[in-house]
């Protein structure tokens, strides 16, 4: 339980790091908190005009994710640690991301993250929903709404895939559904723009202030 619980703690740190704003910072421009949609988040450095930064965001906001759950599965064994604990680190990174302890608690919406944790649970997850997003991405022109389908679909990949969603046999399948139903939630502006045509499209430099 000891180890379980230091695995914890060490992914909800790690899912802190808000790299939007670190690689920000470190390539000096300006805070992504402050334009596009105040999001700390790689589709938000995007609209700053630089695609690296955005780039880099997005792999190091994934990689914090996966980095966790990747260490209990490889080398948790001998200390315990089996599919229960991967699926808590994976938790703790993605509300370490929303819920950041370095940045005041205000973090971003969880996607580069929560795609980090699947890829973490199985590589074949985290690539179809990867895949979702970007059709979705490609063919509508909006990140959120990319986000919002391959959140949906996730569990429905990872059911089909032969998962199951009774706690006992698959603590994944339930951190699955809680990351979805926060993601969910984080986007509510996202939704509500989306609804109302105002929401801000890929590709274009400048989004309107939201
Ligand atoms: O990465 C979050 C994305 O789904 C939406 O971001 O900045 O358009 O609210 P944003």
């Amino acid at each position: 339980f000891a180890y379980s619980a230091l695995a914890t703690v060490a992914a909800y740190l790690l899912g802190s790091l808000s790299f939007a704003v670190i690689v920000s910072r470190a390539m000096g421009l300006s805070d992504p908190r402050t334009y596009g949609s105040k999001n700390p988040g790689a589709t938000n450095v995007l609209r700053s005009g630089s695609k690296a930064a955005a780039a880099v965001t997005l792999l190091l906001d994934a990689v914090k994710g996966w980095l966790p759950v990747a260490l209990v599965l490889w080398f948790g064994k001998p200390y315990g640690l089996e599919e229960g604990t991967a699926a808590l680190v994976g938790l703790a990174a993605f509300l370490g991301h929303l819920w950041p302890v370095f940045f005041r608690f205000v973090g971003g919406k969880g996607v580069a993250t929560a795609l980090g944790v699947l890829l973490g649970f199985s590589a074949w997850l985290g690539l179809a929903a990867g895949l979702v997003w970007l059709f979705v991405a490609v063919v509508f022109r909006y990140s959120s709404l990319a986000s919002l389908v391959a959140a949906v679909c996730a569990p429905v990949i990872y059911l089909l895939g032969g998962g199951t969603l009774w706690y006992a046999e698959s603590p994944i399948a339930v951190a699955m559904a809680v990351m979805a139903a926060l993601l969910g939630w984080r986007h509510k502006e996202n939704i509500q723009r989306l609804l109302a045509g105002t929401e801000s499209k890929l590709g274009k430099k400048k989004a309107p202030e939201a």
